[in-house]
């Protein structure tokens, strides 16, 4: 969700106004998805990396995350979204993960649509994460050093229980990945646009969803 600090300068206002502004768009975009044929949509609201911000950029974006849940937990709940977060908690404020467990718990029935929430993630850090638990249990006897394997790894990332991005959509014009789900998007679909994340639509994102449809996906393959 690239582009709300941006956005807000453009308008002469603080970062932090963009980010509440980007914050109403998300709800537009959950309910689009099933028109949009999306099952499962995640998005990326605060990396490991985002830390580096100022301090009042990153207390302002946790009050935010907050005030987030709980205003539209009911509302997410009855569309029928499910909602789970991946990221490393540790680092984050015990009464911002209360929040994310009870959302999770809330919607844990629900299945009109598979929402995710990348909240303190980065790809890297879920490598080493999973890296981590994964030789855990190799020393435990519980996992075998050949066992560690292409289809056994995932089972150890915040994804486990998700497939794979199709379709990876950046917003604001920069064309990088920025540590967002590095081994689930290797044969993802790319939309790299312009649009500042405040100012993306539900339209729009049914456009990119309905030209995804039309790509030839080959997997390193041929057709
Ligand atoms: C990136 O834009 C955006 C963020 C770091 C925060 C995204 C958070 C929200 C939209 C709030 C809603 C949250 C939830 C949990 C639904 P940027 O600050 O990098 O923008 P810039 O590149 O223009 O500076």
């Amino acid at each position: 969700m690239d582009g709300n600090g941006r956005w807000a300068s453009q308008r002469g206002r603080p970062r932090l106004f963009g980010h509440h502004a980007g914050g109403k768009r998300v709800r537009e975009v959950i309910e689009a998805c099933p028109d949009a044929g999306v099952e499962y949509l995640t998005i990326f609201a605060f990396s490991t990396e985002n830390w580096k911000r100022t301090q009042v950029e990153v207390a302002g974006l946790m009050s935010l995350f907050r005030r987030y849940i709980l205003k539209e937990a009911r509302e997410v709940h009855n569309f029928g979204a499910r909602v789970r977060f991946i990221g490393d908690r540790v680092q984050l404020d015990r009464k911002l993960v209360a929040l994310m467990d009870e959302l999770e718990t809330l919607t844990e029935n629900n299945t009109r649509v598979h929402l995710t929430v990348a909240l303190n993630y980065g790809g890297r850090d879920e490598v080493a994460r999973a890296t981590k638990r994964l030789a855990e249990d190799v020393a435990a006897g519980k996992l075998k050093p050949d066992e560690v394997t292409e289809e056994t790894l995932p089972n150890y990332l915040d994804t486990c229980v998700l497939p794979d991005p199709d379709l990876v959509i950046r917003t604001s014009g920069e064309a990088r990945i920025s540590n967002f789900l590095l081994w689930q998007s290797a044969y993802a679909e790319y939309e790299f646009i312009d649009t500042l994340w405040p100012d993306f639509k539900r339209d729009e994102f049914i456009r990119l969803c309905q030209s995804y449809g039309n790509r030839d996906r080959r997997y390193g393959g041929l057709k």
